[in-house]
């Protein structure tokens, strides 16, 4: 035989040698875990649409968080789900608001977790929307002030990190400003910058209780049919002072991660969201899919597209799942 060709089939022998050669690792510290916490006392609400997500009143947060620091897992982002809402989401600034009591409860018990703080009005406001409205309109600069104090009052609360996610023009400026006045020039802030307005986030606001109760955010997220404008937001947000950028789905825009690890050079997260963890787990249910496989499959294919870090529902199951392959 006189073939020529090529035998990648040589690097894939065995395990140890497909080991040697791999390319993309997944640790424990790549996961941020996100939790819902609510009011009131012993209250562990599992979320319908998403098995394996509840929402916790404070006095189950020091268990929570023992778990996640055993898995080895570095980091968690707090989302909050209040009692009060009302046209200014002031919740979401008050000083003892359910977010800022939560921080400051993980960060005196687990002052090791790097706590990061989801800085948006939707699940505040009793309209569902992320910013002020006004006659059906949801407006930019009225709402930034608004994000700037929620930011304040979490880093005041013992935030390490700011996550703005609402994407207003202008919200890292405000927030950076903001910061930088009231002393804490060394919060970082993590920008929702790319984030698209998406059908995957269904589950979520079952979750958080912030459904718009009318119209969309396509007026202030992005068109998912869009690339270059998602180079646009990076840039912006890069020269207003985001430190780092989530690009929000993950899986259905593997390739923006890639156009934005190329173009630029901060960490990026993937934030693969409620929608892609809720179908997972239902094929997983049905016994379709074998669920460890899958989403350890997921979770290399964000680190590969170019991810530093994933937030993800699935962050505990995959962290004991690896600890279980060592
Ligand atoms: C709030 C917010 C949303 C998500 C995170 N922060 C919902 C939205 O923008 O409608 C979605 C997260 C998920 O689906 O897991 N602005």
């Amino acid at each position: 035989m006189d073939l020529q060709f090529t035998r990648h089939r040589r690097l894939r022998t065995t395990s140890s040698m497909r080991s040697i050669v791999r390319e993309t690792h997944l640790h424990a510290e790549d996961f941020i875990y996100p939790i819902f916490v609510i009011e009131g006392e012993k209250k562990r609400n599992e979320v319908k649409s998403m098995p394996g997500v509840e929402q916790i009143s404070l006095d189950y947060l020091d268990a929570e968080m023992q778990e996640v620091s055993d898995l080895g897992i570095k980091s968690v982002i707090v989302f909050g789900v209040p009692d009060e809402k009302d046209e200014v989401g002031s919740q979401a600034y008050h000083d003892q608001g359910i977010v800022q009591r939560a921080i400051t409860q993980i960060k005196e018990n687990f002052p090791d977790l790097v706590v990061i703080a989801d800085t948006c009005l939707c699940q505040f406001t009793d309209h569902g929307h992320c910013g002020i409205v006004k006659e059906g309109k949801v407006l930019n600069d009225p709402t930034l002030d608004l994000l700037a104090r929620t930011a304040v009052s979490q880093a005041k609360a013992g935030a390490d990190i700011i996550a703005p996610s609402n994407m207003m023009d202008g919200f890292v400026a405000a927030i950076r400003h903001g910061l930088d006045e009231a002393g804490f020039e060394d919060v970082p802030v993590m920008s929702y910058g790319i984030k698209y307005s998406s059908a995957f986030y269904g589950p979520f606001r079952d979750a958080a209780h912030s459904t718009p109760q009318f119209g969309d955010r396509k007026t202030y997220q992005m068109d998912p049919a869009n690339r270059m404008e998602a180079l646009r937001e990076a840039e912006s947000d890069l020269m207003e002072g985001a430190d780092f950028l989530i690009v929000k789905p993950a899986l259905s825009y593997l390739d923006i991660i890639r156009d934005v690890k190329n173009n630029f050079n901060v960490p990026i997260v993937a934030y693969n969201v409620s929608g892609e963890y809720a179908m997972i787990k239902a094929a997983a249910q049905n016994g379709w899919v074998d669920e460890k496989a899958i989403v350890m499959e997921m979770m290399i294919s964000m680190k590969r597209a170019g991810v530093d870090m994933i937030l993800t529902y699935h962050a505990k199951d995959a962290a004991r799942w690896l600890k279980e392959q060592h």
